[in-house]
C-alpha cells in the first residue's frame, strides 16, 4: 500500500467537510418526525460509494429504513471484504447541554483532541467511523491499489434494534457472501494505545407498565389504602440486586462464561486508571457486581439497568395524586451463551411473580440481541493487528466492550463468517451523549489503517 499519507495529506480538508456534509441531516431512526432526513442520508450514503469506486451500489428498501449496498469485486478468485456500518444517529437530546447544535457540526479542541474534534450527534457513531471506509476504498480505488473485492452494507435502523436488517441478511445469503465483515463502530483504548475490540455485549431490552387503580387518585382520600403503582415498581426494581449488586432474577447467571484466572489477568494488564476514570466522570467511587473490576463490570458481566421511569406528576409545583400507572424502560446487557430470548422470558417470569397483589403488571419485550466473541488467532484478527502496528507502531490490545452490535452476531449466524472490529472512538467522545465528537486525528488515522487491513488481509488469505 503505498502513499496513504501522501493522498490523506492532499485531501484532508475535504475529506473533513465531506463528513460534515453528512453529519448535517438528522437521521434520527428512532423518532418518525426525521424519515426525510433518514431517507436523505441513504441517498447521499449512495452517492458517496459511487464517487469513491464503487461499481455498482443501490438503495435495498426494506420494511423500515432502507439499506444502501455497494461492491467492487474485481477478482472472483480474491477474497471478499464486506464492510457494515449505520447511517442513523441517536436521537440528540437533551438539547441545552449541548454547547453546538448537534446537527451544526463545529471542529473544536478538547483535552484529548487538542487537535480538534468535531462535534455533532453521529460524528463518532457512526457516520465519522463509517465513512472513514468510504474515503479509504477512495483511495484505494484511484491510486490502483484495491487487493481484493470489497462490499459495503451501511443500514439506517441499527440505534432502533437492526430488525430489518436481519431479514435483509437472511434474504440474501449469496448477495453477501465474504470471507470477513469488517466495522469501524467501536472503540480504542486510547490514542496511544490501540486496541481492537474482540467482544460485544448482548442485549434484551424491556418495557415494564405497573397498574394499580384504574383512575389517578386524591393522595390524601386514597393514600396508603391502596397500591400505589410508583412505590410498587420502585420497589421492585430495587429487589432486582442484593446486597453484593448481583442480580436476583433465577436463572439469570446459568449460561454466563465465567472467564479463568488467566484470562482475568490477561484483561487486567490493559493500562487503566480508575483514578482518572472517576475524575472523568466525577464520581467519588465506582459502584458494581461485587468481586468484578471495573473493566470485568462492563464487559465480561452481564447487568441490569433502568434506563427510563416515568409516571404521576412531573411538571411544576406540587399535585397531590396516586397515579393509575407508572412505567420504566429496563435494559439487560448479555455476555456470550447468555440468549436473549430466554433472558426476556426469565425477567418477564420474575417480574410478574414479584408484583404483590393490588396492582398488575405487563412486560413488553423491545429488541434484543446476542453477544459475540472473536478469537484473536484468525486471519482477520492478524491483518487488523498488522494494520494497527503499521500505523501506530504498536500492537494492538485485544479488549471486549460492554456494547452492543447485535446483527453481529448474527451475521456469524447466516453468513458464516467473522466480524472484525476496528473502532477508532474513545470513551470520552460521548457517543448517544449530548457534544458526542470524533477526533480529527481518529478519523484521519481511521482511513490510513484501513487499506493495510485490506492488504495484510488478501496476503494472509492466500
Ligand atoms: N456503536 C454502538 C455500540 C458500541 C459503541 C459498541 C462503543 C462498543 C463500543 C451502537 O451504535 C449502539 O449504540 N448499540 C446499542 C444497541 C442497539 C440495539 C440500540 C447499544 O449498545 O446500546
Ligand atoms: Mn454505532
Ligand atoms: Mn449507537
Amino acid at each position: 500500500m503505498k502513499g496513504i499519507s501522501s493522498y490523506l495529506e492532499s485531501n484532508k480538508e475535504r475529506f473533513l467537510d465531506e463528513l460534515i456534509e453528512l453529519l448535517k441531516i438528522p437521521s434520527i431512526s428512532a423518532d418518525s418526525a426525521y424519515k426525510n432526513d433518514v431517507l436523505k442520508t441513504a441517498e447521499a450514503i449512495k452517492q458517496n460509494l459511487e464517487k469513491a469506486g464503487c461499481d455498482h451500489v443501490e438503495i435495498c428498501p426494506t420494511d423500515g429504513y432502507p439499506i444502501v449496498y455497494g461492491e467492487k469485486i474485481i477478482d472472483s478468485n480474491l477474497p471478499t471484504i464486506l464492510v457494515y456500518g449505520h447511517y442513523d444517529v441517536q436521537p440528540p437530546d437533551p438539547l441545552d447541554l449541548w454547547t453546538s447544535p448537534p446537527f451544526e457540526p463545529v471542529i473544536k479542541p478538547t483535552e484529548l483532541h487538542p487537535e480538534g474534534a468535531i462535534f455533532a450527534r453521529g460524528a463518532c457513531d457512526d457516520k465519522g467511523q463509517m465513512y472513514m471506509h468510504v474515503k479509504a476504498l477512495e483511495f484505494m480505488t484511484s491510486t490502483n491499489q484495491l487487493p481484493c473485492n470489497v462490499k459495503f452494507m451501511i443500514e439506517g435502523e441499527e440505534e432502533v434494534g437492526s430488525k430489518n436488517l436481519g431479514v435483509f441478511v437472511k434474504n440474501n445469503r449469496e448477495k453477501l457472501k465474504n470471507d470477513v465483515i469488517l466495522i469501524s463502530d467501536t472503540g480504542m483504548i486510547s490514542k496511544d494505545v490501540p486496541s481492537i475490540t474482540t467482544g460485544l455485549r448482548g442485549l434484551s431490552y424491556v418495557e415494564v407498565e405497573v397498574t394499580g387503580p384504574n383512575r389517578d387518585l386524591h393522595s390524601g382520600l386514597y393514600g396508603g389504602a391502596v397500591a400505589n403503582p410508583i412505590n410498587v415498581l420502585t420497589k421492585m426494581i430495587a429487589s432486582l440486586h442484593d446486597e453484593n449488586n448481583h442480580i436476583t432474577i433465577p436463572g439469570f447467571y446459568d449460561k454466563v462464561e465465567e472467564l479463568s484466572a488467566d484470562e482475568r489477568s490477561q484483561m487486567a494488564k490493559a493500562p487503566f486508571s480508575i483514578e482518572n476514570y472517576k475524575k472523568a466522570l466525577d464520581i467519588d467511587d465506582v459502584y458494581g457486581e461485587k468481586g468484578y473490576t471495573t473493566n470485568e463490570r462492563n464487559s465480561i458481566r452481564p447487568t441490569l439497568d433502568v434506563n427510563g421511569i416515568w409516571g404521576g406528576y412531573t411538571g411544576e409545583g406540587a399535585k397531590t395524586v396516586i397515579a393509575s400507572k407508572a412505567y420504566a424502560k429496563i435494559s439487560m446487557r448479555l455476555v456470550p451463551h447468555q440468549d436473549w430470548e430466554e433472558i426476556t422470558e426469565l425477567f418477564k417470569n420474575h417480574f410478574e411473580s414479584i408484583a404483590p397483589k393490588g396492582v398488575k403488571v405487563l412486560v413488553k419485550p423491545h429488541h434484543g440481541g446476542q453477544g459475540y466473541v472473536t478469537p484473536i488467532d484468525s486471519i482477520g484478527y492478524q491483518a487488523a493487528a498488522k494494520a494497527y502496528e503499521t500505523t501506530f507502531g504498536k500492537t494492538p490490545i485485544p479488549q471486549r466492550s460492554g456494547g452492543s452490535i447485535p446483527i453481529v452476531a448474527l451475521f456469524e449466524q447466516e453468513l458464516k463468517s467473522k466480524t472484525i472490529l476496528m473502532g477508532f472512538g474513545l470513551d470520552s467522545d460521548a457517543i448517544h451523549s449530548p457534544n458526542e465528537h470524533f477526533g480529527v486525528w481518529n478519523y484521519y488515522k481511521g482511513i490510513e489503517t484501513i487499506p493495510y487491513f485490506y492488504t495484510f488481509f488478501t496476503e494472509l488469505y492466500k
